[in-house]
């Protein structure tokens, strides 16, 4: 232990909506507000003690409509000093995650010593919108057409294969078939019911309540997921069709396009000390990665091999994994790489990967997950009275991020 560690103090996430869900018109950034105010509420530590806020953030489109600069618009809405600095990170899905390594990096390096790393996403109040080059500049006669950024994340506007697609031809290459990402989907939500039975997903631990205020009458709570389900069926999984092109993935080894916010609160181990916190978990290594575009479902072992590899460490000497369903495709190729294609070693690691339940059932509201993830892995060490976990997270056209906590 060294005064110049990088602790985590407080780590809170809302419970995560579904693309259709009583979140559908909430803005991110009033999500995002309640949980920048809980992360420090919690633990007593006043806006003014925090030095930076990272934020990330990655379909600009739904806040676009509103106004821009994300992370100045939350930091302020949380009643954040004017002083308060912040910066929004757009790294696809890796972005929260990706706030926790430049907030891991500012410290060590003495830049600052309080950071919050958050992130947050509303799916669902993503906009269609009308192109300036059809409406405003154009379009003098006949009809307007609207574009929708969420269909393929917009990834097949720019040549690439959407995201779905390039896991599903990865996963068949890697021999991880359609009926094995079925199997692990319908584990995710099994393993979320028990582990909510437990009481592991209760509210003042990883989750805050929310109050969503209605146009008439009492603000609406919401106290859990709401993606999970119950009693599937796996011949029901079996019989939907693949989404955007793909040879494998469909609606149900998928997340959903999903709303919620999530962040931690990190400092040195000093600064914990001198304000007498409770240091939940200490950030041991982060490290980023990007690759091949089309092996996303890849990246995710890539990112863990070379922090492992920086620290001297092999993944056997971890307790505990998350490597974020963005498909049932990612974490079970990655799981793949990790375990070297050994059959026993790759069932070892899905017996300590996503032990709660994962994306798929949770849910994957994009800037918020990484953080989620970490979290997630955080509590359940805790609970288990200690360990090291890695959590690591794949985002758009082969980005990466990982992360190694010690409880
Ligand atoms: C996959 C996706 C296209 C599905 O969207 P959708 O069609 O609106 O999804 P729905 O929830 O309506 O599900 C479609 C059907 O599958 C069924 N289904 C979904 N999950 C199921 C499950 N686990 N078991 C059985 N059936 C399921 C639904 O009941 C529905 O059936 P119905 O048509 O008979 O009502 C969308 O969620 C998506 O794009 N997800 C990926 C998001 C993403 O790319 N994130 C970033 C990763 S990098």
């Amino acid at each position: 232990m060294n005064a110049n560690d990088v602790v985590i103090v407080s780590a809170v996430r809302t419970p995560f909506g579904k693309f259709d869900g009583v979140l559908k018109t909430t803005r991110s950034f009033d999500i995002a507000i309640p949980v920048l105010k809980e992360v420090a509420g919690r633990i007593k530590l006043d806006p003014k003690d925090v030095d930076e806020v990272y934020y990330g953030t990655c379909i600009p489109a739904e806040y676009a409509i509103l106004t821009n600069v994300p992370a100045r618009q939350i930091t302020l809405g949380a009643g954040f000093p004017e002083e308060n600095i912040s910066l929004t990170i757009d790294r696809a899905c890796c972005s929260s995650m990706t706030a926790l390594r430049l907030g891991y990096r500012a410290i060590k390096s003495g830049d600052a010593e309080v950071v919050i790393a958050s992130g947050a996403e509303n799916m669902g109040n993503v906009p269609l919108i009308a192109s300036a080059e059809k409406v405003r500049w154009g379009s003098r006669l006949g009809p307007v057409a609207m574009e929708d950024v969420l269909f393929e994340l917009g990834y097949g506007r720019r040549g690439f294969a959407p995201v779905a697609t390039d896991a599903g031809h990865v996963s068949l290459e890697y021999g991880v078939s359609r009926e094995k990402q079925d199997e692990w989907a319908l584990k995710s939500h099994e393993k979320w019911f028990q582990a909510y039975k437990e009481g592991k997903f209760k509210i003042g631990e990883e989750l805050m309540k929310l109050e969503i205020s209605q146009k008439k009458g009492d603000p609406i709570v919401m106290d859990k997921d709401e993606s999970p389900r119950a009693n599937l069926s796996p011949e029901k999984m079996a019989s939907l069709k693949p989404v955007y092109g793909s040879p494998t993935v469909t609606a149900a080894n998928a997340p959903g396009m999903n709303s919620g916010a999530s962040a931690i609160v990190i400092m040195s181990r000093r600064k914990a000390e001198s304000m007498g916190l409770k240091v939940l978990a200490t950030i041991e290594a982060c490290q980023a990665a990007a690759g091949t575009p089309k092996y996303m479902a890849c990246v995710p072992a890539q990112a863990i091999d070379k922090m492992l590899a920086k620290a001297g460490l092999s993944i056997d000497n971890i307790d505990l994994v998350e490597i974020n369903e963005a498909f049932a495709a990612v974490t079970l190729v990655s799981l793949k790489m990790l375990a070297k294609d050994d059959p026993k070693k790759w069932q070892a690691l899905q017996d300590k990967t996503n032990v709660n339940g994962g994306a798929i059932a949770i849910g994957h509201p994009v800037g918020a997950s990484g953080a989620r993830i970490t979290m997630t892995m955080m509590y359940e060490l805790m609970r288990r009275g200690g360990g090291t976990g890695v959590a690591a997270i794949c985002g758009g056209l082969s980005q990466g991020e990982a992360i190694m906590i010690k409880v």
